[in-house]
């Protein structure tokens, strides 16, 4: 009896401190033992398209767990009365990717119908993304199901905006749990994709803390007077512009980070002296962004009974 109440204890214990919470590698191994296969083939395919695809899905990835968790809630059209989240000010004309995540999903569908959420194949073409422009890989834990609702509200709250400045940053990472040094490690994603004018302008004319051979670059292509040139696309590391690297985080240290928020991740404050070794140390980034993706992801999931698996990653389930 009382051996029988240990065992039980125990084993609640290890469910409950498992790392990733309810989410599991092997999900789906028995369920659909060729997802892994059939979302990188499909995302090699993307890529190999536009190889800029692997950036925007590592950020639909983000801007889903930070609105109700990572729970596919982003891929929802409006229509009818339903009003979802991509016309909220961080991702109306600016997160991309939505045609691959149904190719994906279309795909998926073939090989194991009913059974795989969008909220996963989302988090494996994030990592799949990053794997593929060159950073690390991991396995993704799953078993994540999908939303049946979006908010517009929570999207316009909770996704951090290019001008905030670090004190900001580390409250908005804080309200989802993540540290300082996961903020500092998930932004390393800005190693890879581009941004438009009208998220930099004010940084290039009017930033302190940047280098003026850099401002002066930008300003070539991002015209003072907005509209004009709003769109106009920049990389984040002109380097190595779709290289997942530690690049990013020597354009800091040199005053050359294109975001007033990028920039403020190395600015006289905490951040400084881990920018400075991520910038010198790529196996150290490489694993705590790995750590801090997997934390990403475990963000708020709906599991069990709760949520659906949609057959369509646009609409929910009639
Ligand atoms: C720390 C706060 C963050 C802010 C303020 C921020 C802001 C932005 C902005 C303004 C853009 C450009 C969007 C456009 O031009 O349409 C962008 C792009 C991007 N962001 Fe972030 N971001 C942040 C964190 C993250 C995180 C945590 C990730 C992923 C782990 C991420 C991944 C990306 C990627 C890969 C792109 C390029 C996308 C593409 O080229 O399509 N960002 N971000
Ligand atoms: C620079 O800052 C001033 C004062 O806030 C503002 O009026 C102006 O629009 C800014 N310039 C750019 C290019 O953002």
């Amino acid at each position: 009896m009382a051996s029988r109440t240990w065992h039980f204890l125990l084993a609640l214990s290890l469910l409950s401190s498992a790392a990733y919470g309810q989410l599991s590698p092997s999900f789906y191994a028995t369920s659909c033992p060729l997802l892994e296969l059939t979302v990188r083939a499909t995302m090699i395919a993307a890529l190999l398209a536009e190889r800029r695809m692997g950036a925007s899905l590592l950020r639909l990835h983000f801007h889903d767990c930070f609105v109700q968790g990572c729970d596919g809630s982003i891929l929802l059209d409006d229509v009818g009365s339903f009003v979802g989240e991509k016309t909220a000010f961080p991702n109306v004309n600016s997160v991309r990717g939505y045609e691959v995540i149904d190719r994906i999903k279309a795909t998926v569908e073939l090989v194991c119908p009913g059974v795989v959420s969008c909220a996963d194949i989302v988090a494996l073409a994030a990592r799949d993304g990053t794997f593929l422009l060159g950073g690390p890989s991991w396995a993704v834990p799953l078993g994540r199901r999908d939303s049946t609702t979006a908010s517009l509200a929570e999207a316009n709250a909770d996704l951090p905006g290019p001008t905030l400045n670090l004190d900001q940053l580390i409250r908005a990472f804080d309200k989802k749990q993540l540290t300082p040094r996961d903020l500092t490690a998930l932004s390393g994603a800005h190693t890879i994709g581009f941004s438009q004018c009208q998220f930099f302008r004010d940084h290039i004319y009017n930033g302190t803390n940047i280098d003026p051979a850099f401002a002066a670059l930008r300003r070539q292509t991002c015209p003072a007077a907005a509209p004009a040139g709003d769109a106009n696309l920049a990389p984040f590391d002109a380097q190595t512009q779709l290289v997942f690297d530690n690049a990013y985080y020597r354009n800091l240290v040199a005053q050359r980070g294109l975001l007033h928020s990028d920039q403020e991740l190395f600015n006289g404050g905490s951040q400084d002296a881990l920018v400075r070794q991520y910038g010198s140390n790529p196996a150290l980034f490489a694993a705590d962004f790995v750590t801090a993706m997997i934390k990403m992801g475990n963000i708020a999931p709906l599991t069990g009974a709760s949520g659906q698996i949609r057959r369509n990653c646009r609409v929910v389930n009639s």
